[in-house]
């Protein structure tokens, strides 16, 4: 049971794939929560993956969920949001509802492809580190003291592990190798900064990867499903031995809230499927479930600078607060996959206007010389 739980969450970014997830979690689970949705609305972000939240707690239902559209860069927006004084629809905007002061803030915004992150790196910078930063700076001069802040980072951070070597834990060296991972550990160690100089202290998840309903179809997962629903091939990078540690989204919602209720301030936790699955077996898994051939796979030109594995350490999160994975990943991605076979409305529009079609991102030769 929790000692403290928030009434009322800022989340930004939670109109994105563990966002509106999150967003959904926290409504269902405490019918005493409100939630304020801060989210640009990038390509990444989709209010159709709130359309039943919106319908059930917006205006016209309960009235606890709130979406205020703006930029997590934007410092004066965020002292506003954090006061209570901005309104819900496009920032600025004079006509929504006001949307209540939060008591805590789950930080999600972010660029989170690695292979976009290769291709504009600087965007990553602004977004992922300059935004932490706009957020940090709103919650010291707006909210001293008021708030607990939970940071989502990743497994990235630490790098690449070695075959046969143990999963990192919290104690493991920052070694992130990829624009994207350095700009997610830069984020994280900005948040460090503010704890010891602004007493400004934040609880840390790094999670791993991540699938389930509503991620958009960029990422291993729901891009393989997509693309195999449309018998098209399936980019599979080098020899597809590369090895990651998969966490269904409905365990790491459950992990984000659990932290932020009762995570310690200033600590780090690692929250991980602890399932390891070479992409090839997944992308083979998909085939499987989906009755679609083996020869729809296609070996591609690897990512630079790929990790060939992640593995997380998820002791302290299960020691400290009791929290453990229990999505199995056979059932977990089953369940997604029909969830995108009958979801074809939520992916096909994202998919037509992708500001690059997945044949010039990954089957030709994406990276830049
Ligand atoms: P996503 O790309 O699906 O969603 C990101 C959301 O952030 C979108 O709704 C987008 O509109 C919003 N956003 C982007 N820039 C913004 C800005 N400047 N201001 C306000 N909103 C902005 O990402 P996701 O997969 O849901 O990941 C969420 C967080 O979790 C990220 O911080 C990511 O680094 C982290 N994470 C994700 C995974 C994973 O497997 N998906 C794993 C580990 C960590
Ligand atoms: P991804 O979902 O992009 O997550 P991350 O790179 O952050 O781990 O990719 C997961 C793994 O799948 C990674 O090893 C790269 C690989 N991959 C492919 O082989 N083909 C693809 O088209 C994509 C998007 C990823």
């Amino acid at each position: 049971m929790s000692r403290s739980r928030p009434n009322r969450v800022l989340v930004t970014g939670g109109a994105g794939f563990i966002g509106s997830n999150f967003v959904r979690h926290v409504l269902d689970s405490d019918p005493e929560a409100e939630v304020v949705n801060l989210d640009l609305l990038t390509y990444a972000g989709q209010l159709s993956s709130l359309e039943d939240v919106s319908e059930e707690h917006g205006a016209e239902g309960d009235g606890r969920y709130f979406f205020v559209q703006g930029d997590v860069r934007d410092t004066g927006l965020l002292k506003s949001v954090l006061r209570g004084d901005a309104r819900e629809g496009p920032a600025g905007g004079r006509s929504g509802r006001l949307a209540p002061p939060p008591d805590a803030v789950v930080h999600l915004a972010a660029e989170s492809h690695v292979d976009r992150s290769l291709l504009a790196p600087r965007t990553f910078v602004e977004t992922n580190v300059q935004g932490t930063v706009a957020l940090m700076e709103a919650c010291r001069l707006a909210a001293p003291g008021r708030l607990r802040i939970l940071h989502v980072s990743t497994d990235e951070v630490y790098g690449n592990l070695e075959p046969g070597a143990a999963p990192f834990t919290e104690q493991s060296p920052l070694r992130p190798r990829s624009p994207y991972a350095a700009s997610k550990a830069a984020a994280e160690l900005m948040i460090g900064s503010y704890a010891s100089w602004a007493d400004l202290p934040a609880v840390i998840v790094r999670c791993s990867n991540t699938y389930g309903p509503h991620q958009y179809p960029e990422k291993l997962i729901p891009l393989m499903i997509t693309r195999a629903l449309q018998h098209r091939a399936l980019p599979v990078y080098g020899d597809g031995r590369q090895r990651r540690d998969w966490l269904h989204v409905d365990d790491l919602v459950r992990a984000l809230w659990r932290v932020l209720c009762d995570g310690r301030s200033g600590q780090t936790y690692n929250v991980g499927g602890g399932v390891e699955r070479p992409n090839l077996e997944v992308v083979r898994s998909i085939l499987d479930l989906l009755e679609r051939p083996a020869t729809l796979i296609e070996h591609v030109e690897d990512r630079p600078g790929h990790d060939a594995r992640y593995a997380l350490d998820i002791g302290k999160v299960g020691a400290e607060l009791g929290w453990q994975p229990r999505v199995p990943f056979e059932a977990g991605l089953a369940h997604t996959v029909s969830w995108y076979v009958q979801n074809e409305d939520w992916w096909r529009p994202l998919i037509e206007r992708a500001y690059r079609t997945a044949e010039e991102l990954y089957l030709g030769s994406p990276f830049p010389k």
